[in-house]
């Protein structure tokens, strides 16, 4: 069924909106966007999309097609995270909750509503199902409310509903992707000064995401962890370097100096991040100059960095990259998003793209005894919203 006609089945009404924001995948740059770096992503042809219509009332009544779920809560009731029964409102709900809780503090219109809404973007995969959630429903709020704030600002409420609302305390990179993609491109975007420029990929390469079917149930409280361990790093490389920032105001020759000085676990983390954050400037470089060959030998480092440095990989992760690595037309392999089980990014000669496809999964299957998801990837535009 179509969302239109699932709208019409719940609701009895047409609906007025529909709002679409897609997930996203990272070629470069992980787990620096929390310590200024930049980053590189892409918006993916996989999304989150709405079907919606306004109500008189201060109520929000969501169908959240693919679980089967259905649930309201109030605007004026947003803090207590019920539901409108006071019952405590499902994860799935916080998000879009989550998203109407910020919009009102920052003064927006958020006008009650029926909605229901699918996805095809892979939940806890590392491809931003959540961020592509929160920006959905941000862009239709204010397609129902008929405010403006461009898509950059809709990126930075949503993180805001993820760091204060669901207690993630994510950086900006995902939101920021689902909001401000560019067809058949990936975005540099600079966390620091929040400047970012659309990059085309390597001449004749495509971009493969292979889901390794793992998933991590812990993988916030992780993520939080990894997060305080750069916070710790900067607070104790501020004896040498009393100035910083962040970590990226380090280079990677200041952190040969002063890196030893840091407790081990903070060491290692930071030492990812500083040499990340320049992997992604040397990236910079060797798109400028269409060098795919560099590019990829950056991607294999990167997941080198974050399985031994960073600790979020896993076995099946580390599979997936090896196994790539020996295909023919592989031009890099790294996981992508916060790790913790869920996907591998992988850049790919176009005309060795479908025998790359058959020869991972077939790879997979042997060495590790489960079946990836494996497909290629169009680099898609950012949210928006039509009306019916
Ligand atoms: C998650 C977060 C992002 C980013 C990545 C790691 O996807 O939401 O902000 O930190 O992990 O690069």
């Amino acid at each position: 069924m179509d969302l239109r006609s699932a709208f019409i089945t719940q609701f009895e009404t047409e609906p007025v909106v529909i709002g679409r924001a897609p997930g996203r995948v990272n070629l470069l740059g992980e787990h620096v966007d929390y310590n200024d770096g930049m980053v590189l992503p892409a918006a993916i042809d996989r999304a989150v999309t709405i079907a919606a219509a306004p109500i008189a009332e201060g109520l929000v009544t969501l169908a959240a097609l693919d679980l089967g779920a259905r649930v309201s809560f109030r605007l004026d009731a947003l803090e207590a995270k019920v539901d409108a029964n006071g019952k405590p409102l499902p994860d799935w709900a916080r998000y879009p909750a989550g998203v109407a809780s910020i919009l009102l503090k920052d003064g927006q219109r958020v006008s009650g509503m029926n909605a229901v809404f699918t996805s095809d973007v892979p939940i806890g995969a590392g491809l931003s199902s959540s961020a592509a959630v929160e920006v959905a429903f941000a862009v239709t709020w204010r397609a129902l409310g008929g405010w403006q704030k461009d898509a950059l600002s809709i990126a930075q409420l949503c993180q805001r509903a993820e760091n204060q609302y669901v207690g993630v305390n994510c950086g900006l990179m995902d939101q920021f992707a689902s909001a401000c993609g560019v067809e058949g491109h990936a975005l540099l975007f600079d966390t620091r000064s929040l400047e970012y420029q659309p990059a085309p990929l390597p001449k004749g390469a495509v971009i493969i995401i292979a889901d390794s079917g793992v998933r991590r149930s812990l993988a916030s409280s992780a993520y939080n962890d990894r997060r305080a361990a750069c916070e710790q790093a900067v607070a104790a490389l501020r004896q040498f370097m009393p100035d910083i920032r962040s970590l990226r105001d380090v280079s990677a020759v200041e952190f040969a100096a002063f890196g030893e000085y840091l407790p081990a676990e903070p060491r290692k983390r930071a030492e990812h991040v500083v040499k990340e954050i320049a992997r992604v400037q040397q990236a910079v470089t060797a798109l400028r100059r269409n060098d795919a060959i560099t590019f990829g030998a950056l991607m294999f480092s990167a997941h080198k960095s974050l399985r031994d440095l960073y600790e979020v990989s896993c076995p099946e992760l580390d599979a997936l990259v090896e196994i790539a690595r020996s295909l023919p037309g592989c031009i890099g392999a790294r996981l992508t998003g916060a790790g913790f089980g869920g996907c591998t990014v992988n850049l790919v000669q176009a005309d060795k793209a479908e025998a790359f496809i058959e020869g991972l999964k077939d790879g997979y299957r042997q060495q590790v005894g489960r079946e990836a998801q494996v497909y290629l990837c169009k680099a898609s535009e950012g949210a928006k919203t039509e009306k019916e």
